[in-house]
């Protein structure tokens, strides 16, 4: 690829692709995700990456990227963050990784969360967010004593057999819009769960109320992503998530805010604090940890001494180990530095105005839809309200010619449209100046292509 003006060209990537070959061998699809692999829309393979370091990757064939990718949104901090680093390095030199036993490192992590995230009196790590959503799901189930579990379609809770549904149905499977079928998301998942779900559209107020006055003493819990980051970016209608705490309550059910991503991104009590509404249960993870792995589950005391009070066991060999408590320390005291959200969200803004600008003038019909720390461009004429919107209205085609014009220009984000551009707090306005550059130009490249 040749060198373009003030911005540095993305070479071929003949070391990637050699060692995309070599892992292949012996890594299953060469990768260690399937959100990694080539089928996921990484073409011609994906960049082996030798680096990060604040906004920053590298790969192995020497490019430099302003990432957005972040590993797919733990990356708040930037790669490498001193602070944590030090602390996570600290901790295992001088105490070790997992004792079996606890220890104070562990209440002094959980002391940070507690203060953090509003909805959380008490709370428990775990190591990935699929564990955390699977034992919110099971858990809700126990303390409500009822079945059900409502999810809405185009959301993505993690890969445990319970929640595995529904994340991007075909249409032909997927049922009517209005009373959506559950379909699992891939083989292996015992088909006699679908009995234990309700999968209705999201920002539907008719579907969801009808839903519980059919079923609602059924309904064990609504679990829902308070910002809707599986398919794209798709915002909660004004008054929407309100309405889920009200409907929940009056039938007795949980209301589950799966926070995954926007827990620690939105705000430093997330979405439940940025949407000024509090769930029974929170799941936590990416945000949490400064890109160490960890993940957490918490919520109310009436229903977390389920747990405390060994009613419900919750258990697992490398929870709240050395690592996950040093870095959820180390990462929450680093976000809790006042004035830290405000300037996420204003590089966040500008970076989302920018997009918007560009986009208009290529004359490139585009949605930015999010809140700044984290969003999508949706190539689309008009808003994106839910799932079956996303299916019908959203250029795939248009959005991966984008991605590969802004990839080759040293933009680094996710190629599937289902995903998001993340921000962390090292980028710099450099990094926006350089990034709303080559959209201009790759927006330009889209026009010309139509
Ligand atoms: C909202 C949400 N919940 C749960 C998960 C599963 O988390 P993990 O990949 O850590 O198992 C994800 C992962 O992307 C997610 O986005």
């Amino acid at each position: 690829m040749t060198e373009r003006r003030g911005l540095p060209a993305v070479g071929l990537g003949v070391r990637s692709k050699a060692l995309l070959e070599r892992a292949e061998q012996s890594l299953a699809g060469g990768v260690g995700s399937s959100a990694r692999s080539t089928r996921a829309g990484w073409q011609p393979y994906p960049p082996f990456i030798a680096s990060g370091q604040g906004s920053h990757v590298t790969d192995v064939d020497g490019n430099d990227f302003i990432d957005y990718l972040l590993g797919l949104g733990p990356m708040l901090l930037g790669h490498r963050p001193p602070r944590v680093t030090e602390a996570v390095v600290t901790a295992l030199r001088e105490m070790g990784t997992v004792f079996g036993l606890p220890y104070a490192l562990e209440a002094e992590a959980a002391e940070r969360v507690v203060q953090a995230v509003p909805g959380i009196d008490l709370v428990r790590f775990a190591n990935s967010g699929s564990e955390a959503v699977g034992t919110a799901v099971r858990l809700a189930r126990a303390v409500t004593g009822r079945p059900l579990i409502v999810r809405f379609e185009g959301m993505y809770h993690g890969w445990m057999d319970t929640v595995y549904w529904s994340n991007h149905p075909p249409k032909k499977e997927a049922g009517p819009s209005e009373r959506p079928l559950p379909v699992p998301a891939g083989p292996g998942i015992p088909s006699s769960l679908a009995d234990t779900l309700v999968v209705r559209g999201w920002n539907d107020v008719a579907a969801i109320d009808q839903v519980m006055a059919e079923r609602g003493r059924d309904v064990a819990a609504i679990l829902t992503e308070p910002l809707m980051l599986n398919t794209g970016c798709i915002l909660p209608e004004d008054g929407y998530l309100k309405h889920l705490r009200e409907l929940t309550s009056a039938h007795g059910s949980l209301l589950i805010f799966d926070e995954v991503i926007t827990g620690f991104r939105l705000a430093l009590g997330g979405a439940q604090e940025y949407f000024g509404v509090l769930p029974d249960l929170t799941t936590l993870a990416k945000g949490l940890g400064g890109g160490f792995p960890v993940a957490a589950i918490g919520g109310s005391r009436a229903i977390m001494d389920w747990i405390a009070e060994g009613r419900y066991s919750h258990s697992g060999t490398y929870n709240s180990n050395v690592i996950a408590c040093a870095a959820v320390k180390a990462a929450v005291d680093e976000l809790s530095i006042p004035g830290t959200y405000e300037a996420l969200r204003a590089r966040g803004s500008k970076l989302m105005d920018g997009l918007r600008a560009a986009a208009r003038e290529a004359g490139v019909p585009v949605q930015v839809q999010g809140v700044g720390p984290v969003f999508q461009v949706w190539f689309s004429d008009s808003p994106i309200h839910n799932y079956r919107q996303a299916a019908a209205l959203a250029d795939h085609e248009r959005f991966h010619r984008w991605w590969q014009e802004m990839y080759s220009r040293g933009i680094l984000f996710h190629p599937s449209q289902d995903e998001n551009l993340f921000l962390s707090t090292t980028h710099s306005d450099l990094d926006i100046d350089r990034t709303l550059e080559a959209a201009s130009e790759a927006f330009r490249a889209c026009a010309v292509a139509r």
